[in-house]
């Protein structure tokens, strides 16, 4: 059935040596531009509403938990960049081995990856920035720098009238200053983001070092506090519960997407120097990098602050203020600030590239490979992926975003893996130069691991998760299944 066709490694040998990006990239300088994308939004921001709300103290063996499932799908992921060293990720990787529909749907749900995960960066960012526009005595007004109900929980709680209106103005600000600089290209940002991402890591060893030394061990206990339950609206039982074990396994969801762009170095095989051996080497190695960081800045925070005195905006900049070190707290906003940038423009380019690959395949319209005729980047679709990002940001709480993300990286991930078992069983003779260890075994518990995450989603996540999920499917059988290259490459249509 042509739903099954695969595009033959041949064609994809073929788009490699069509590849006129320079090769510069070494093995550390691929592992930096990991660490790079990996670091952000999770762990700056998303490790408050985690801790305070879900796992307490235990917030560590949620990072250790998502961690797991991400290090099989991160051994799967480092075999298929060693056999197709391309660009397009795991859209590419699954169009190669299992079929168009499967390499169509893990394309899809690459967009919540890469799409509602530079959204949620967005929001991100825009705690960071007001909390360092604070810090210089300007006072952005709640309606204008948060989502309506966001806007409406802080307000009821600093005793103000609920607004009627409100609008994230500096996240949907920082995602058009991002697409301009896409649009325009990002050779020249690239030694600006080397930077970063050094001063983003130097913050989080000094978030670790100098944060030990004002650890309360009081404040681990209880490490997993009991389970409470939730309330609706008003004041009804709802049957579900925070903390508790559940509790570590629904944060565990939540940081999950403190994990993903370890996946992002796929995308730059390209320049890659050495890519069948160097990328591999680069997914995994930054991957246990950030694990270990992760862990050590978790057990941190909980020590230095009571995790239900977690800030939910920025609070990893707020645990240093609550100790009165108040130039670090100038410091890791700034960095914060920074860093999120980066991995803001990294999630946009991944997205626009995913795009462009899927349209050089036929199954997305010419407008998503139109090129600038300057500046040579795929303009339209910049500003179209932008344009979302932008409203979405602006108008929807972090969290809902954030787990839109999860879900659909979750469901890549364990595509990822069976797609690579299956590499295996059909094409055994492949050569690959990294062979993933125990690939069954690896293999069936990433899928295991990824798939029984998603079940701590919350229920509404889910719904939106299956609609789209619908959607995806419908526009491929209206749309991509009749236009793909190898649809017309049978002969089956016309070239139009
Ligand atoms: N892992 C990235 C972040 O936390 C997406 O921002």
């Amino acid at each position: 059935m042509s739903v099954w066709r695969v595009k033959p490694v041949s064609a994809f040998e073929a788009d490699m040596k069509k590849n006129d990006l320079k090769r510069v990239l070494t093995k550390w300088g691929l592992t930096s531009l990991g660490i790079g994308a990996i670091i952000g939004g999770g762990i700056f921001t998303l490790t408050g509403i985690a801790a305070h709300d879900y796992a307490g103290p235990a917030l560590a063996l949620s990072f250790i938990i998502a961690g797991i499932g991400c290090l099989f799908a991160s051994l799967c992921y480092a075999e298929f960049a060693s056999v197709l060293p391309v660009e397009g990720s795991a859209y590419a990787y699954a169009y190669g081995t299992v079929g168009e529909l499967f390499a169509w749907f893990i394309g899809w749900n690459l967009i919540l990856e890469y799409m509602m995960g530079a959204t949620t960066v967005a929001v991100a960012w825009s705690g960071y920035f007001v909390k360092f526009l604070h810090l210089c005595h300007v006072d952005f007004p709640i309606w204008l720098c948060n989502d309506l109900a966001t806007a409406t929980e802080k307000s009821l709680a600093a005793g103000l009238p609920a607004p009627g209106f409100a609008f994230n103005l500096p996240a949907f600000l920082i995602t058009w200053i991002v697409t301009a600089i896409l649009v325009k290209g990002i050779k020249e940002a690239a030694s600006t983001n080397n930077i970063i991402v050094i001063l983003k890591i130097l913050v989080v060893l000094f978030v670790i070092f100098v944060g030990a030394f004002y650890i309360n061990t009081d404040n681990w206990k209880p490490f997993i506090p009991e389970k409470v339950p939730v309330l609706g609206e008003h004041g009804e039982a709802t049957g579900k519960f925070n903390f508790g074990f559940g509790g570590v396994l629904t944060a565990a969801t939540i940081v999950f997407f403190a994990y993903i762009g370890f996946d992002a170095v796929s995308t730059q095989a390209g320049e890659a120097i050495n890519p069948k051996k160097d990328v591999p080497f680069a997914i995994v190695a930054s991957l246990i990098i950030c694990t270990l960081l992760y862990i050590l800045v978790s057990l941190v925070l909980t020590g230095m602050v009571k995790y239900d005195q977690l800030d939910k905006a920025a609070p990893v900049a707020s645990a240093f203020s609550g100790i009165g070190i108040n130039w670090a707290v100038f410091i890791i906003t700034l960095a914060a600030t920074a860093g999120l940038t980066s991995v803001m423009l990294v999630m946009m380019l991944g997205q626009t590239r995913i795009f462009l690959g899927m349209a050089k395949d036929g199954l997305l319209p010419k407008f998503f490979r139109t090129l600038h005729p300057k500046f040579k980047t795929p303009h339209k679709s910049t500003i179209l992926v932008g344009a979302i990002i932008s409203f979405v940001a602006a108008l929807t709480p972090i969290e809902k975003v954030s787990e839109m993300c999860s879900m659909g990286t979750l469901l890549a991930f364990a595509m990822v893996c069976v797609a690579v078992m299956i590499l295996r069983f059909k094409k055994p003779e492949l050569e690959r130069p990294y062979r993933t260890p125990a690939v069954y075994l690896v293999g069936t518990l990433g899928v295991a691991f990824n798939i029984f995450l998603m079940y701590f989603v919350r229920k509404d996540t889910w719904i939106a998760f299956l609609i789209w999920g619908a959607i995806g499917i419908t526009v491929y059988f209206l749309y991509s299944k009749w236009n793909s290259n190898l649809q017309k490459a049978d002969g089956e249509i016309s070239e139009d």
